[in-house]
């Protein structure tokens, strides 16, 4: 089902795409910024909860400024001052946090139209031409992000992108989900479980400083699952200065695999991510203010939590993280399930 979302400030018409399954769930997404705006769920009860913060009509998303349901590129988190090199090259990009780049760092993938490639009951495929030089990077790429609803109620989300220059990228959701529905308040109560055994420490501007830390006997363990308020007021460094939990999570294993969960007992809802990625930005939504949402909703300070799969963040400047440089000609291709289930 398409309708109608508005248009941008420049007169572009916006639409907003509904997939539906078989498993009882709806999501929308739409071709401006290829955002999720809303997933459905059934709750305990049989009725359909909206999981995640989002806004009515794409002019909010055009003003917006804290990343609802966006899709993150070419670098989703932050590159330490701004620069780095490559092929003995270097590169500068946009300082839009502190003295870093975060998110993209200017003309974000997220503010932009991307055009529908491949449009089903239960998917659609939203592309984009990003041109060499776009933000500063190497390299012409082209980005598909193709969103799926399978009848056994996973949401998946292929990052697939091909470069005709070798580049960096690590492309990211950065939805913020509330498994008691988008209007319920704040997640602290809400629990989530994190498959990890250490953390990426990182500096007073969230930039890594190359070491791992072991979660055990900290905050950040959430290896069993746990409320997300348990903690989160502690004195702990990390959360002095996230301002919470705003990190990311050096993930178990490799390959396709559960790296979290969160649930609600309210609702019965249950969502567990998988992914192919080495680590996990988990962001308790603490630089939310107050934004104007979805149905009259007011979303305030940790209303959501985003679980952004990604490679490390500064990666490019740490020789033992894993990283987002990509070769000419060779495909990019990472996959994100986030998977529901309803108990009690
Ligand atoms: C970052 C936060 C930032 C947020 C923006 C997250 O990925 O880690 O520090 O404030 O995105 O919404």
């Amino acid at each position: 089902m398409v309708r109608e979302f508005g248009r941008t400030a420049e007169g572009k018409e916006v639409k907003l795409y509904t997939l539906k399954n078989k498993g009882g769930m709806e999501i929308a997404v739409t071709d401006y910024g290829a955002a999720l705006v809303k997933v459905l769920v059934p709750d305990k009860d049989g009725k359909a909860k909206d999981v995640v913060l989002g806004y009515d009509r794409a002019s909010d998303y055009e003003a917006g400024g804290v990343y609802f349901g966006a899709t993150v590129g070419r670098v989703a988190n932050r590159i330490g001052g701004a620069s780095f090199s490559l092929n003995g090259k270097e590169y500068k990009l946009t300082a839009n946090d502190n003295q870093n780049s975060l998110h993209g760092g200017r003309d974000y993938y997220n503010k932009r139209m991307w055009s529908v490639e491949d449009l089903t009951e239960q998917k659609a495929a939203f592309c984009l031409e990003s041109p060499d030089g776009d933000q500063g990077y190497p390299g012409a790429v082209k980005v598909t992000v193709t969103y799926e609803l399978t009848d056994d109620n996973e949401l998946t989300i292929h990052y697939h992108a091909v470069s005709d220059a070798d580049t960096l990228l690590n492309l990211t959701n950065h939805s913020y989900f509330n498994l008691s529905g988008h209007a319920s308040g704040t997640v602290l109560g809400q629990e989530v479980f994190i498959a990890a055994e250490a953390f990426t420490r990182a500096d007073a501007e969230s930039i890594p400083t190359g070491e791992l830390v072991p979660v055990a006997g900290t905050p950040m363990d959430f290896r069993e699952y746990k409320a997300i308020g348990a903690e989160i007021e502690k004195d702990y460094e990390a959360l002095i200065l996230g301002q919470g939990y705003d990190h990311n999570w050096a993930l178990d294993g490799t390959g396709m695999r559960t790296v979290a969960g969160m649930r609600s007992k309210e609702t019965g809802i249950v969502m567990e991510v998988l992914t192919d990625l080495p680590g996990m930005q988990f962001y308790t939504g603490n630089f939310i203010i107050s934004e104007q949402g979805k149905e009259g909703a007011e979303y305030k300070r940790r209303y959501g939590a985003c679980f952004e799969t990604q490679y490390f963040p500064d990666a490019v400047h740490k020789e033992h993280f894993a990283g987002p440089a990509v070769k000419a000609g060779v495909p990019y291709d990472t996959v994100t399930v986030y998977r529901f289930r309803t108990e009690g």
